[in-house]
């Protein structure tokens, strides 16, 4: 940015001078837009009106509201980082949305984006039966929380333990379980995937595990790499964690549990890796791919597979 803040705080007054402001300043820069908005405009739009806990929907009139001094100082600043740093909108704004629910997020969880929300919000039809809701649900490598918190809004009697091995996500997945009262349903668990959790069995295991290959990683746009790179990083193949989660997942399901698991792009490299296995993958309305359910059944009848695909990994 060129032209000096303090002139720019006089010379941009309204919602729509700062809309058309940020929205000049995104398509100058070479920004990348995968945080919740998929183009500049959007993005200028929640920018302005997210920092100004304005909706989404604002009407039309107020947008040439004038802001005060403090707000105009406030959105250049944001602005500014976005486009010189790169910083993900949900972290300056220091929200997220996921099915329906805003979510804490910050530097130290993955921002939420998994296609999984769409499952939550159909109650997992049609693999769990209406008629019979899971009594417990595991979120494994839960970041933020919100695949776990929004399962316990879909299940309203269900207990859910939400897994990470980053005490720094768990504190994010506390203050979320705190945000959405739901602390005498919802507890946090620290460890390495189903690592303490011995004896422990689940009627739904929920998993969004890091799943980016080492090539992908290479690649990402600098947005991404302002995420943890431990929610990222799996491994040459992108399966380092996948690998350990089917042939532990067994142990903790219950006889007529479900495993889901996202593993994006990386499918492939699955289907090559477990050609026997019949990988059910969910298809959704957003379009998105990536995500597999597999039954407690069909775990264990590959359950030697599963371990002799570990055994010849690194973990
Ligand atoms: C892709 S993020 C998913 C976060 C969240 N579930 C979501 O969908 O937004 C993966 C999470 O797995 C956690 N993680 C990485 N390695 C792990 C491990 N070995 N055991 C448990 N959690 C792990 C990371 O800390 C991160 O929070």
């Amino acid at each position: 940015m060129t032209q000096s803040t303090t002139s720019l705080v006089q010379e941009l007054q309204t919602l729509r001078d700062f809309i058309r402001w940020a929205l000049t300043q995104f398509n100058r820069h070479n920004l990348y837009y995968g945080h919740g908005t998929d183009n500049a405009w959007d993005e200028a739009l929640h920018l302005v009106l997210g920092s100004l806990h304005l909706p989404w929907d604002t009407d039309e009139r107020l947008l040439d509201a004038r802001l005060t001094q403090l707000e105009r100082e406030k959105l250049l600043h944001l602005i500014q980082q976005r486009c010189e740093q790169h910083t993900p909108l949900p972290y300056l704004l220091g929200e997220s949305w996921f099915a329906g629910l805003a979510f804490k997020v910050d530097p130290r969880v993955l921002i939420p984006r998994s296609p999984i929300a769409e499952l939550i919000e159909q109650g997992f039809s049609p693999w769990v039966d209406a008629l019979e809701p899971p009594k417990r649900i595991l979120d494994l490598c839960t970041g933020s929380g919100c695949i776990g918190i929004a399962c316990a809004y879909a299940f309203p009697v269900a207990e859910v333990v939400l897994a990470d091995i980053s005490q720094d996500a768990l504190d994010v997945a506390e203050e979320n379980i705190a945000r959405h009262h739901l602390l005498s349903r919802v507890k946090t668990h620290c460890g390495d995937l189903f690592r303490g959790l011995d004896g422990e069995t689940f009627d739904l295991i929920v998993s969004n595990p890091p799943y980016v290959d080492a090539r992908d990683l290479a690649t990402m746009p600098e947005e991404y790499r302002q995420e943890p790179e431990l929610a990222l990083a799996a491994g040459e193949d992108g399966l380092s964690l996948v690998r350990v989660i089917l042939a532990q997942a067994r142990h903790h399901l219950t006889p007529q549990g479900l495993l889901v698991v996202e593993v994006g792009n990386s499918d492939e490299a699955l289907e090559a890796l477990l050609p026997q296995v019949p990988f059910l993958w969910v298809e959704f309305e957003s379009q998105a791919r990536g995500v597999f359910v597999l039954t407690a059944d069909q775990l264990a009848a590959h359950q030697a597979d599963f371990e002799a695909v570990l055994a010849t990994s690194d973990r």
